[in-house]
């Protein structure tokens, strides 16, 4: 609906306009004053988080009847919303209206019985497709949608069809956003964590951070999960009954150890009894303690921390500044995607720089653009009303929910310049010398002698890049100059000739998307190659694709 009234509304105003803004900007103009856009990110999560309770995950066969699966489903309850997606087959995520439709479905299943297994009795909202619904005469393909990225090579051609540097930056952020569908995917997954923990603790949550919620999460990113046990340790606060529970007086070290036992016993309980969830590993002695597995149902890497309230603060942060100014997500997907193709970013973890670092490397160049597009975090935080306080293990992690009440200075940079511009402003940023600081918006003498000093915006003692060593510094900065030395050149970031086959030689976006030939040649080669003429470089850059 919110999109009908959307593209009503924008139909009205290009017919009306006499700018020549295209159609699909005015859209989004609208759609950015709708209330679904003023909604605070705490709103989001938790009506998300309700709609995963309603919601129960369907394993299916290749070809079924969806109409007599729709059906049948329905029995059991009105169903609100429902998708297909391919993880090790087709899978259905059913969302009914209500919570009882989902034990009234329960109880029309059969356990299965197979030879050799034993059953462990717990009945999960992980439910398998056999029978009538899939012996049909009518059997059909259901449609599917986007459950991970395209390939890059898919992605660069689709980059040379676009017009503009602004417009590639657009269609990579529309590629590879996560859907509204995989997002849900992403809160059921969770849900169906929650079920098993509430074994231990009935009344934990268990919410999704990072990139799933940030509004910077690609397809196929991993899944950063937490216990919430906040509901069942905020009964401390009640007072005057003069009775206390035994069970939170439990003498230990400190709240890491109960940390790292309290996921060890949900580990397990994972490995035992979670179905679909395998190569479950405890990681307790990691500084953020955590459970990582795979997620087979969902397809996806799950990583389980608890006590972990900062991160989801972080979270939030990004996604604020995500909503602040649109520019701000499509230069982060293409930087993130820049990043990764180069290898300066990696799954494994190690000494490179991560994508959340790289974020803050974004934020403060936007900030630090004249005028500036981004708020200062000070200024967030001086913004937030009392019910925004927050304070987690002695650190204000307070920051403003109300987003009307931020007035952002008018600054009318185009997608293509801020990305130049950020190319030249970390292959010159004085690393030696100073800190990246999004708290203040400016740059600080660095504290301590990591190659890479950005500040953690909430624990400000800590350096989020810690872990980058001087080579993976390097090379980030040598890319960062090849890439603003692209741009300077000009005849790449110009869009060519329609080639036969309906091909279009990579330019613009594609272009920087393309292997280096700094890295391919050797970081110490660049002066050399970089003396070739232009021509050679765009052939030896073709040649490469
Ligand atoms: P992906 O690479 O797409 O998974 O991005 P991500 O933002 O989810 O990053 P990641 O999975 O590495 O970390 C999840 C979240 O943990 C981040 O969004 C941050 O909120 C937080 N986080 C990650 N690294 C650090 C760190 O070094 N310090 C702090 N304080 N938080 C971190
Ligand atoms: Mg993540």
């Amino acid at each position: 609906k919110l999109c009908q009234k959307a593209d009503l509304q924008a139909q009205r105003l290009f017919a009306s306009s006499a700018v020549s803004s295209s159609a699909k900007e005015v859209k989004r103009a609208v759609l950015d004053d709708t209330s679904e856009h003023k909604k605070s990110f705490c709103a989001i999560q938790e009506e998300r988080r309700e709609r995963a309770l309603r919601s129960v995950l369907i394993s299916c066969p290749p070809k079924f009847n969806e109409k007599k699966f729709l059906d049948y489903i329905s029995k059991h309850g009105d169903i609100t919303n429902h998708f297909f997606y391919q993880s090790y087959g087709t899978n259905a995520v059913v969302e009914f209206t209500s919570r009882d439709s989902i034990a009234a479905l329960k109880r029309s299943c059969t356990i299965p019985s197979v030879q050799h297994e034993a059953a462990v009795p717990f009945k999960s909202r992980l439910l398998s497709l056999k029978g009538n619904v899939s012996q049909s005469s009518s059997l059909n393909t259901v449609r599917c949608c986007e459950h991970s990225p395209i390939p890059v090579s898919e992605l660069l051609q689709k980059l040379s069809r676009q017009e503009s540097v602004d417009e590639q930056l657009r269609c990579l952020t529309e590629a590879y956003q996560l859907s509204e569908e995989d997002i849900s995917l992403r809160f059921l997954v969770c849900s169906l964590l929650g079920d098993i923990a509430a074994a231990y603790f009935p009344e934990c949550i268990i919410r999704p951070f990072g990139s799933t919620v940030n509004s910077f999460g690609k397809l196929g990113c991993d899944l950063d999960m937490f216990l919430d046990l906040d509901g069942v340790s905020g009964q401390k606060q009640s007072k005057g009954s003069g009775l206390s529970i035994e069970y939170q007086m439990k003498s230990v070290t400190s709240d890491r150890t109960v940390t790292q036992s309290i996921l060890s016993v949900i580990g397990e309980c994972v490995d035992k009894f979670g179905p679909g969830c395998v190569g479950v590993q405890k990681i307790l002695s990691a500084r953020c303690p955590l459970v990582r597995f795979a997620h087979q149902p969902s397809g996806f890497q799950c990583d389980l921390t608890a006590n972990n309230r900062v991160a989801i603060k972080s979270s939030e942060l990004l996604f604020v500044y995500g909503r602040l100014d649109e520019r701000v997500r499509h230069v982060v997907f293409a930087v993130r995607c820049w990043a990764r193709v180069h290898s300066i970013t990696s799954s494994i973890p190690g000494a490179w720089i991560t994508n959340f670092s790289l974020t803050v490397l974004v934020l403060f160049f936007f900030q630090r653009r004249v005028p500036a597009i981004l708020p200062t975090l000070d200024q967030l935080r001086d913004l937030a009303g009392p019910s925004d306080k927050c304070i987690i293990e002695g650190n204000d992690c307070t920051i403003v929910s109300d987003l009307s009440k931020i007035k952002l200075e008018k600054n009318t940079d185009t997608l293509e310049k801020l990305l130049q511009e950020f190319f030249e402003f970390y292959g010159n940023f004085a690393f030696n010398r100073n800190s990246i600081n999004i708290r203040r918006g400016k740059e600080q003498n660095k504290p301590e002698a990591a190659p890479l000093h950005i500040q953690n915006p909430f624990e400000t003692s800590l350096n989020i890049s810690k872990n980058v060593n001087a080579t993976q510094l390097e090379r980030f900065v040598a890319l960062c100059r090849e890439s603003a030395w692209l741009f300077q050149e000009g005849e790449v970031i110009k869009r060519g000739a329609l080639q036969s086959g309906d091909l279009i030689p990579p330019w613009g976006l594609a272009a920087l998307l393309l292997p280096s030939v700094a890295e391919s040649a050797g970081v110490k080669g660049r002066r050399k190659k970089k003396r070739e003429p232009a021509s050679a470089r765009i052939r030896t850059l073709l040649e490469s694709l």
